[in-house]
């Protein structure tokens, strides 16, 4: 098949990644795109570095099978332990989330004191620290890293603005508050549906959408290297589980209607390199 009518694709451990779906639908209208959330085996983002390696090489062998012309990495957790492996083994272009943030974070800090907030997995790989300084090129920075688990199951259960959401909100914030941060990258697929709080927490604090970052860096590498996807049906959805609570999440993460998804196994499909 030709680039011209191949789709991008795009996989997470769940729908989280949708809020990164999102973005990439809106800069690049006319592409297609096939979507992997890995919902029977979320999170990812307390799981060791192995299993999440093993868990991403698969979900890249599915999409490629799928003839992709790209794979965005939309969770945090597996880009920031699998995003070099997976370049290296994959023949396509490779977009993660944390490179496209972490510039974005060093460009807009006027201070220099950045904040990261994300999963015990992302944090603990220490990925993003190494991207920000490498794109502060040379300027100090001083950042500052706090894993948030919590967020993820208050998102998923629609607390967004709820009370015992704000309290713990309050209590991750305070390390960022006390370093006086400027700028804060929101480091996992669920964040971004915390803004309106995390705002309100951390007033005149700019805050970095990672998934929002990596479609701009997506669309940029569609346009340079002029691979394109065909016009139609514009997405197709893959989940590892069907359980009912994913599909009303769905659409609340996407901001758009989702077609029924199909149910897929993952086991039957050859892990890469191996
Ligand atoms: N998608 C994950 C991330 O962005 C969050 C959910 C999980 O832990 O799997 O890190």
């Amino acid at each position: 098949m030709n680039n011209e009518l191949q789709p991008i694709g795009v996989f997470d451990s769940g729908i989280g990644g949708l809020s990164a779906l999102r973005h990439m639908m809106d800069v690049m209208p006319d592409r297609r795109f096939v979507y992997l959330g890995d919902t029977a085996r979320v999170p990812y983002g307390n799981k060791s570095a192995d299993t999440v390696t093993t868990y991403a090489r698969q979900c890249a062998s599915f999409l490629l099978s799928h003839n992709v012309c790209m794979i965005v990495v939309a969770c945090n957790t597996a880009s920031a332990v699998a995003l070099d492996l997976l370049t290296h083994e994959v023949t396509v272009p490779v977009v993660g989330v944390i490179d496209p943030a972490a510039a974005q974070a060093a460009f807009v800090t006027k201070n220099g004191r950045i904040g990261v907030i994300g999963t015990r997995a992302t944090i603990g790989s220490g990925a993003y620290e190494v991207a920000i300084v490498r794109h502060a090129a040379g300027r100090n920075v001083q950042i500052t890293s706090q894993p948030c688990p919590l967020f993820v199951p208050l998102v998923e259960e629609g607390w967004l603005d709820h009370p015992a959401t704000e309290l713990i909100a309050r209590e991750y914030l305070r390390p960022l508050q006390d370093a006086g941060v400027d700028t804060l990258v929101l480091g996992c697929t669920h964040y971004p549906l915390l803004k309106p709080l995390l705002a309100r927490l951390m007033p005149g604090v700019t805050l970095v959408d990672s998934g929002e970052c990596a479609a701009h860096t997506a669309c940029s590498l569609m346009t340079s290297s002029s691979i394109q996807s065909d016009l139609g049906e514009r997405l197709t959805v893959y989940l590892t589980d069907g359980a009912p609570q994913f599909r009303p999440m769905a659409e609340v993460f996407l901001g758009r209607t989702v077609a029924t998804p199909s149910i897929v196994s993952l086991d039957t499909h050859t892990t890469l390199g191996t």
